[in-house]
């Protein structure tokens, strides 16, 4: 047990996926996975751990916003012995070849801070995908009806964000979307020698306004989670 995880000690799986959201956690878990247990509940940040094609997976929530993600990264690398964590979501679309429904695998993450931030001091430390999982995930989502894009994200510390000249600059230097988590699991997974990678959905866009009707959205998480699961264990 953690601070913020309940689960024993061999509870959780080297591979962990992470919604944010924790009822995701319970869906997908359900949905994808077989001899499915509840292994934390603790704040209502739900993990599961079950068993896919074989393979011992773990999928616990994050919670929104990087410094909520920490938390669970931290607990999971650093007390649980978690090896590969994938971040699966959904981001806000910011080319205008991004359309809503499509699918970015995030090369990098771009962030105006991070948790991690304060050991870096004046190093702007690169946050990068694992590139066997970036490039798994690449082949596995050739398999899926969907459009998939490949490059950097911005990791935003705001959902509302104020400053639009800081998303112009996003545009104008070809970040694929905009999320809130990335940044930070990149760099705690380097800091601990881990694999991570963000595979997300486009949910809504920026520049055109349009956002993913609701019944659509549990489709396009479906592939995702399949997508990271493969990409995991190719
Ligand atoms: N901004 C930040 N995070 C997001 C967005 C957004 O527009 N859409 C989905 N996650």
């Amino acid at each position: 047990m953690t601070i913020h995880i309940g689960a024993k000690p061999g509870d959780i799986a080297e591979t962990v996926l992470m919604p944010g959201d924790p009822y995701r956690a319970k869906w997908a878990a359900e949905t994808f996975l077989t001899d499915v247990r509840l292994v934390n509940e603790v704040r209502g940040m739900l993990g599961y751990t079950g068993t896919w094609n074989g393979h011992k997976v773990t999928i616990q929530g994050s919670g929104m916003g990087m410094p909520s993600l920490s938390i669970y990264a931290n607990e999971l690398l650093r007390d649980y012995g978690a090896k590969t964590l994938i971040r699966i979501g959904s981001c806000g679309g910011m080319q205008p070849e991004v359309k809503v429904r499509d699918v970015i695998i995030a090369m990098t993450a771009t962030t105006l801070g991070s948790p991690s931030d304060s050991i870096f001091r004046e190093v702007n430390f690169a946050p990068c995908a694992d590139w066997s999982l970036l490039s798994a995930a690449t082949e596995a989502a050739k398999g899926f009806d969907v459009d998939v894009h490949v490059g950097g994200i911005y990791s935003s510390d705001t959902f509302y964000a104020e400053r639009a000249d800081l998303d112009e600059q996003m545009v104008r230097h070809g970040i694929l979307g905009v999320e809130m988590e990335a940044a930070e699991l990149y760099t705690l997974a380097a800091r601990h020698k881990a694999r991570a990678l963000a595979v997300l959905t486009v949910s809504d866009h920026l520049q055109t306004g349009e956002s993913l009707p609701s019944d659509q959205r549990e489709r396009s998480f479906g592939d995702m989670v399949e997508i990271a699961l493969q990409a995991a264990f190719a």
